[in-house]
């Protein structure tokens, strides 16, 4: 057993009974706290590779949101549309490659909410000041929605919306702190989420800025 599977299995232990928050979907509080020196060390290095960057919507605007990647593929958004691209179009090179802290840690989260062999090919790397939010939407520029979405947090707390399968139906506020994981995936796979403006509240570690990293198999 590696190290980081041996803290991550201890941290079972100890954590929070998972929220159940619908039959595919569970939220992990403090389940990344184990693996969190590893995680943002890492995350040092991935921004060093493929820097964050304000995307513009296929509508027309820039999202609040500042965006990187890491994996085999790389979400993307433009004025021709979403999808998953294997390059940086910043660097002209494939995106950096997922940590393997990363990739364990998505895969025991998806384990411990009832998906086994989670293997995600894409992590969206979110970085919101305070003010930027997203607005609710899907993860639909998937190929096969078997597989479940992992979203982890960290540094500032924010609220998230976690909604149901249209766009006007009602949201369940739900504050999410370093270390969480929320896991999606089954019935609840293209549930309606969003995040609302962050609040200016620094954290200790990360400061005036909260990451979200949004693991997803694309391809
Ligand atoms: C996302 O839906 O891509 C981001 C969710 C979050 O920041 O928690
Ligand atoms: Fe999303």
């Amino acid at each position: 057993m590696s190290a980081t599977s041996q803290q991550l299995s201890l941290s079972l232990a100890v954590a929070d009974q998972p929220e159940i928050l619908g039959a595919g979907a569970a939220l992990l509080r403090g389940f990344a706290a184990p693996v969190m020196t590893d995680l943002l060390e890492s995350l040092q290095g991935l921004e060093a590779v493929s820097a964050f960057r304000h995307l513009v919507t296929p509508g027309g605007f820039t999202m609040s949101v500042a965006v990187s990647s890491c994996g085999a593929l790389g979400w993307m958004s433009d004025r021709s549309g979403y999808r998953y691209v294997s390059h940086d179009p910043d660097t002209g090179r494939p995106w950096p490659a997922m940590p393997a802290v990363f990739q364990r840690l998505a895969t025991a989260a998806a384990a411990q909410a009832g998906f086994t062999d989670f293997e995600p090919d894409a992590c969206l790397i979110n970085r919101y000041v305070p003010g930027a939010r997203m607005t609710l939407h899907q993860d639909r520029n998937e190929r096969d929605f078997s597989q479940p979405i992992v979203s982890v947090s960290l540094g500032m707390s924010a609220t998230f919306l976690f909604g149901g399968m249209e766009r006007g139906g009602k949201t369940t506020r739900l504050p999410l702190h370093h270390g969480d994981v929320m896991v999606w995936g089954g019935p609840d796979r293209l549930r309606y989420h969003g995040v609302l403006p962050l609040k200016d509240s620094p954290h200790p570690l990360l400061g005036r800025q909260r990451i979200n990293l949004t693991f997803r198999k694309a391809g």
